[in-house]
């Protein structure tokens, strides 16, 4: 069988980070929390939950721990989980992608000069949660065009034609769209500075998965079913071929694929193992 493996699947570079962290913590025998599921993938927090790594779900949890090693995830968080930590006398181990950290600094900075911060993202996403977080002005979440100009058309928000604003995205947000709303706010007048801070590790992913699934005859797509992106993957591939097939894990596969044709594509989301694609990946190439 002829497999086509898309060189994007699986972790992003500030998830494989995070979760390497995780495992190379353990290894100090310390104990270990992560702020928030590591990724959402059930299978690696079960694994990590075997191996004594615990979750804490929010800030009054970590407010009665008083030992270990916090691990924060790629999604980053507000400065107040940072303080909290270390006022409870906590090793704090960063694992904030480094594109999310640039947007903590940039909030932090321009709202510092008096600016207004406008993060166009879903508002309760835990990544745009952190980036609220280090504003220390006011910030407004919006994702969506009506969202916009409701916010534009309301004369009580007190944005002033001349008013700074700042515009900032959540790193998965699409960028097209990303570009229709921040016109809205320029062709209205407003002073605005953007940066685009979307990261392109899900674009790539899906420009390639897209590719792949045109020149197959039957299309892999693995994560878990919780996992946004991986729906949306599936999505994708599914409209250039009809033989789109979205697992977990291999014990998906089975009866699933019986009318596997090659050649055969996968790809998989931003919260697949490694060791996943790799065993799903190597039973297609033996056994069809
Ligand atoms: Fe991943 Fe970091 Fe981009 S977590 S999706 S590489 S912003």
């Amino acid at each position: 069988m002829e497999v086509i493996m898309a060189k994007s699947a699986g972790f992003c570079f500030g998830v494989k980070r995070a979760v390497e962290s995780v495992y190379e913590q353990i290894e100090t025998g310390k104990k270990i929390y992560t702020f928030g599921p590591i990724i959402h993938n059930e299978e690696v927090v079960k694994d990590l939950e075997e191996k004594g790594v615990q979750v804490i779900e929010n800030m009054d949890e970590l407010g009665r721990i008083t030992e270990g090693t916090v691990i924060i995830r790629s999604h980053g968080v507000s400065k107040e989980v940072y303080e909290l930590i270390d006022k409870q006398g906590l090793e704090c181990v960063d694992a904030t992608c480094p594109f999310v950290k640039r947007i903590h600094r940039i909030v932090e900075k321009e709202s510092g000069e008096g600016k207004k911060i406008i993060i166009i993202g879903n508002p309760g996403h835990p990544e745009v949660e952190g980036i609220r977080g280090w504003a220390v002005t006011e910030t407004i979440v919006m994702e969506s065009e009506k969202e916009v100009e409701d916010f534009l058309n309301d004369k009580n928000n007190g944005v002033l034609k001349n008013e700074e604003l700042c515009i900032v995205s959540q790193t998965t947000f699409n960028y097209n769209k990303f570009k229709d709303l921040v016109e809205i706010f320029s062709k209205r007048g407003y002073n605005v500075s953007v940066v685009n801070t979307i990261c392109n590790a899900t674009e790539e992913r899906q420009t390639e998965a897209k590719q792949i699934a045109s020149q197959v005859q039957t299309m892999i797509v693995i994560g878990g079913t919780h996992s946004s992106n991986t729906r949306k993957l599936y999505e994708i591939c599914k409209k250039e071929c009809e033989n789109t097939h979205f697992i977990q894990t291999l014990d998906d596969l089975h009866l699933e694929l019986l009318k596997a044709a090659s050649p055969v594509g996968i790809t998989a989301g931003a919260s697949t193992p490694n060791n996943i694609i790799e065993e799903v990946q190597n039973y297609v190439r033996i056994n069809f």
